[in-house]
């Protein structure tokens, strides 16, 4: 159960007002809130051994590099890792994408498959094109229906032998769909490609166990999950990450350079060129801990309760329609009102101090799939409350009266 009195005074931002309003936050989706447990986790890092790591000897170096190893362990044990050397700090999501998508340029050749869903974040979409431009490889597209599921029927008709890549999110970001990914998986396996899994929305959400999903790819970002900016987690297969070539050169990553030859160092600091965000690994491992402490199970039960009273409510509005309507789905509400522009409502109910997302939140394929040109998305996290949905229900009827 949650003690959501108890869970906001860890969110010194909830406490302040926006137009003279207090705050009601709900784009958690684009990123969560920060607790003082983990803003203090920052303030310590910075203010007492705040040192480069790895490569000295000194007591602040030994500590820092101590702290940041001790996050992967956490992060490893979080995601049900194998080995902490599968768990490879990143700036985020859309830089573990990218890592792959171009470590796979040479796996690739014309004629091959990939496969991505509609339902994807930009950034799940482009690093891909870009590598089919470099390989001549195909991208095919698993297609969506309206209430914004996937339509795995023709994803088994695009499998076959040429197919050597299938990558889609776990929970969509623009309409809020839990995506079937056991099932996407374990089909992608059976042509033998492999898959990498978006987890930027699930991991707020849901603790996933990339073991038991026998994921050959998984990625996120600390920032959804009440950690820093700047700061994420690609976890890959032993295998794979030992297959594939690192992404950049430079410090940290090698193991002996000369003019003539230089050679990598092992998992994980082969893709962990240069001087990390330290202070960001250990701040994502205390957002861990933090989340973990109050439970997953807890959470998403807490919220789907948000999402059901928040349905309920909006869909009172006359004119309201909402987008993304699976009966699988997290706490994402997008949505319009017949004749009104989502940025308007937006820009109206800012003005009453709630923070809702307006546009195509990075997924113009589902905005054109719709025909419209975005919605208003409000996502709820588990520091949120029915007063605040109360809140958001009656500031959009005053932008419907207004812009109606
Ligand atoms: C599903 C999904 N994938 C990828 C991203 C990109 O994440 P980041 O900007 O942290 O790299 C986001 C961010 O909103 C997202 O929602």
């Amino acid at each position: 159960m949650i003690d959501v009195d108890k869970i906001r005074l860890d969110f010194p931002i909830l406490n302040r007002e926006v137009n003279g309003k207090p705050l009601v936050y709900f784009d958690n989706a684009a990123t969560s809130q920060t607790p003082q447990q983990v803003i203090d986790v920052i303030v310590d890092y910075y203010s007492n051994y705040n040192a480069n790591i790895h490569r000295g000897v000194h007591t602040l170096s030994q500590e820092a590099t101590d702290a940041y190893e001790a996050a992967r362990k956490k992060i490893q044990e979080h995601f049900n890792a194998a080995k902490p050397y599968e768990i490879i700090f990143t700036s985020g999501t859309t830089h573990g994408i990218n890592l792959i998508a171009t470590g796979f340029t040479s796996f690739l050749k014309k004629g091959d498959e990939v496969i991505v869903s509609a339902l994807e974040h930009h950034s799940n979409i482009v690093p891909w094109q870009m590598l089919c431009e470099r390989t001549g490889a195909v991208l095919k597209v698993i297609p969506m229906n309206e209430d914004g599921e996937l339509v795995m029927s023709v994803y088994d008709e695009l499998l076959s032998d040429k197919t050597k890549l299938v990558f889609t999110n776990h929970i969509s970001n623009a309409l809020g769909t839990i995506n079937p990914i056991e099932t996407i998986i374990e089909k992608a396996h059976a042509v033998g490609a492999a898959v990498l899994i978006d987890g930027a929305q699930a991991c707020p959400h849901v603790k996933p166990d990339v073991q038991a999903l026998d994921v050959d790819f998984y990625v996120a970002s600390a920032h959804k999950m009440c950690g820093p900016t700047g700061m994420g987690v690609l976890y890959g297969k032993e295998e794979w990450l030992e297959k594939l070539p690192p992404y950049q050169g430079g410090g940290e990553m090698i193991d002996e350079v000369t003019f003539e030859k230089t050679t990598y160092a092992g998992l994980p600091h082969k893709f962990e060129a240069g001087t990390p965000n330290i202070c960001g690994g250990i701040a994502f491992g205390a957002a861990i801990d933090y989340m973990n402490n109050i439970g997953f199970d807890a959470i998403a039960a807490y919220e789907n309760e948000l999402l059901s009273y928040a349905t309920e409510k909006l869909l009172e509005i006359d004119g309201l329609k909402i987008y993304g309507t699976s009966t699988e789905k997290t706490s994402v509400i997008s949505f319009n009102i017949e004749g009104i522009h989502p940025y308007d409502i937006g820009t109206i109910v800012d003005k009453l101090g709630i923070a809702v997302r307006t546009g195509h939140h990075c997924a113009q394929p589902i905005m054109d799939y719709f025909k419209i040109p975005g919605t208003v998305r409000a996502s709820f996290s588990f520091y949120n409350t029915k007063a605040e949905i109360d809140a958001l229900v009656d500031a959009v009827k005053k932008a419907k009266m207004m812009l109606g």
